[in-house]
């Protein structure tokens, strides 16, 4: 199929130019010229309410939207992905993250072959690990039963599980604590290991490739650790689990093959936590909600595969994302879930969507002139309010936000969830309608302030606002929901990727500063003066054993 160019279509002048005309409205004038701006502007997903009203969105874009997509071949581009044909082209892959969570029992061929089966016999492994060491069969080497995982990965091998088993505090396990170390900075191992007692404590390495060297090098520190514990090396077949499509590099490192998990080419590190990669989140809730985590994604895969464009979350979203790109030079995209338990949220989003669609090479191999990719940060609220809200209501910056709350609090104490909700309501408010000059001095009159006062402090005090924004707000974060609100997000980083013409699933932009890295290592290990560098990186790295020295 010929990868299009969106600038090649009929429908782009027509989008820019209503475009150009609508950022000289404001939202609080769109709505207060249609009074079911709501109703034509958000979507409801089972449990999810999706409002995307208090964004740069009219009917007529919205209509020119339906085209765009035609023009740009979306739907077919969108089968394309779940029927596995091969989308990451620059590594010749499919991606079918899908097909794990496809509980629909109709087949998924890859290269002519069903995968099923083998989803379903992993899944089967899953099950049956997690269960194990949660009921206590599985035993240390001292025959105790296993109190502590510690996940050993980086990147997808870790943000996932790690937000995930986060999100769903309220399910864990008494008696069986879930850890993740990703930073090669040997302070993470041994603030995590300090507590743990080596008798009680299970391992899973988990890497797509088993070659990353943050991960090898934590899982051999894992390794020493807990041999100066148990002495034999036999032991480390009830400590050590490996998940890894390479299977090689597992035995190699000592992990006996019926103590690995695998998976597939088809399924990218950060698309990863619905495979075996899951399994620290099946150990740290059960089997049966991890399911359910699988069932909402499905849901979702259900909805974004079926559903027409003008009520398809993923797809709208992606469409926003990318207008403010394009036509109104967004950088950078804040993700701002009012809830503790997702307070990792951003930091997986941010690697799903950085690394997915930070690209400047379109698929035609031509560099882009076009903005692609978003700066993706954020926090939980309300501690953000405190922190850099300043910057998205006065500063320069165009931030579109997405505000995400659940209904209900697993722990609702008080006024607290209330008190949270609140602030969930407000901030949008606040950020689409702002505070004008006259407003402002209003407010100082009544206080009864001076004129001259007045007129000295107003201008610091008025909100621009028409900062658009995305609230979705679910009934309550359980497994199901969580795995709708990821694949959600997913979905919607795919078909932003689509919109821009690059390629989502792969990522060589993580390779360079790698090799670099690897030529380094050897050079920290004398004495010897560097010059090979530039003069920046030599004095650097001169300064470094200088001070090691010390
Ligand atoms: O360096 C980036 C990356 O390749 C990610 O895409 C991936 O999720 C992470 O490293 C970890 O890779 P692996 O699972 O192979 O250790």
């Amino acid at each position: 199929m010929a990868h299009i160019n969106f600038k090649n279509t009929a429908t782009y002048p027509k989008l820019k130019q209503h475009f150009e005309q609508l950022a000289k409205t404001s939202l609080k004038d769109l709505f207060a010229q249609d009074s079911k701006r709501f109703d034509k502007f958000s979507i409801r997903f089972e449990d999810i309410l999706v409002d995307y009203s208090k964004n740069f969105i009219t009917q007529e874009i919205f209509d020119l939207f339906l085209d765009f997509a035609k023009e740009l071949k979306l739907k077919e581009q969108i089968d394309n992905m779940f029927s596995g044909e091969k989308i990451n082209e620059t590594e010749n892959r499919a991606v079918l993250h899908t097909a794990l969570r496809n509980l629909s029992n109709k087949p998924i061929y890859f290269e002519g072959r069903d995968v099923m089966p083998d989803v379903k016999m992993v899944l089967k492994q899953i099950k049956n690990t997690s269960q194990t060491i949660r009921n206590g069969n599985w035993k240390g080497f001292t025959g105790k039963r296993i109190t502590d995982i510690v996940n050993i990965g980086i990147g997808g091998s870790d943000l996932g599980s790690k937000m995930v088993t986060q999100a769903l505090t309220p399910y864990h396990q008494e008696g069986l604590k879930v850890h993740f170390i990703a930073n090669i900075d040997s302070s993470e191992i041994h603030q995590c290991l300090k507590p743990l007692n080596p008798k009680t404590t299970l391992f899973i390495i988990c890497s797509k490739s088993f070659t990353t060297q943050e991960t090898i090098v934590n899982a051999q520190t894992a390794r020493s650790w807990f041999l100066k514990e148990a002495q034999d090396t036999e032991h480390i077949k009830q400590h050590f689990i490996a998940i890894s499509t390479n299977k090689t590099a597992v035995a190699e490192f000592g992990i006996s093959e019926q103590n690995r998990l695998g998976f597939w080419d088809w399924v990218g590190g950060r698309y990863s936590l619905w495979s075996a990669v899951g399994l620290s989140i099946a150990c740290a809730i059960g089997f049966e909600n991890f399911e359910q985590l699988l069932k909402g994604a499905y849901a979702m895969d259900t909805h974004f595969h079926t559903t027409s464009f003008d009520k398809n979350a993923p797809v709208i979203m992606a469409f926003l994302g990318f207008c403010y790109s394009e036509f109104f030079n967004a950088d950078a995209q804040a993700i701002l879930p009012y809830n503790q338990y997702l307070q990792h949220f951003p930091a997986f989003l941010q690697q799903l969507d950085m690394e997915s669609n930070g690209k400047q090479c379109d698929r035609n191999g031509k560099r882009v002139d076009y903005l692609t990719g978003s700066i993706i940060w954020g926090a939980a609220g309300t501690n953000g309010q405190h922190a850099f809200y300043q910057l998205i209501h006065q500063g320069t910056k165009f931030i579109p936000c997405d505000f995400i709350a659940p209904a209900t609090s697993h722990n609702p104490i008080c006024e607290h969830h209330d008190i949270l909700l609140a602030n969930f309501f407000a901030q949008p408010e606040a950020l689409m309608n702002g505070k004008t000059r006259k407003q402002v001095k209003t407010e100082l009159k009544n206080q009864g302030k001076s004129d001259e006062y007045i007129n000295k402090i107003a201008p610091f005090k008025v909100f621009e606002g028409n900062t658009p924004t995305n609230s979705l707000l679910l009934k309550k974060i359980t497994p199901y929901t969580l795995g709708s609100l990821v694949a959600l997000y997913e979905h919607k980083v795919f078909v932003q990727g689509l919109m821009w013409n690059i390629f989502s699933f792969d990522q060589w932009g993580v390779e360079l500063g790698k090799e670099l890295a690897k030529e380094i290592l050897p050079k920290l290990k004398n004495n010897d003066l560097i010059s090979s560098h530039d003069s920046s990186t030599n004095a650097l790295i001169n300064a470094y054993k200088e001070m090691k020295k010390d």
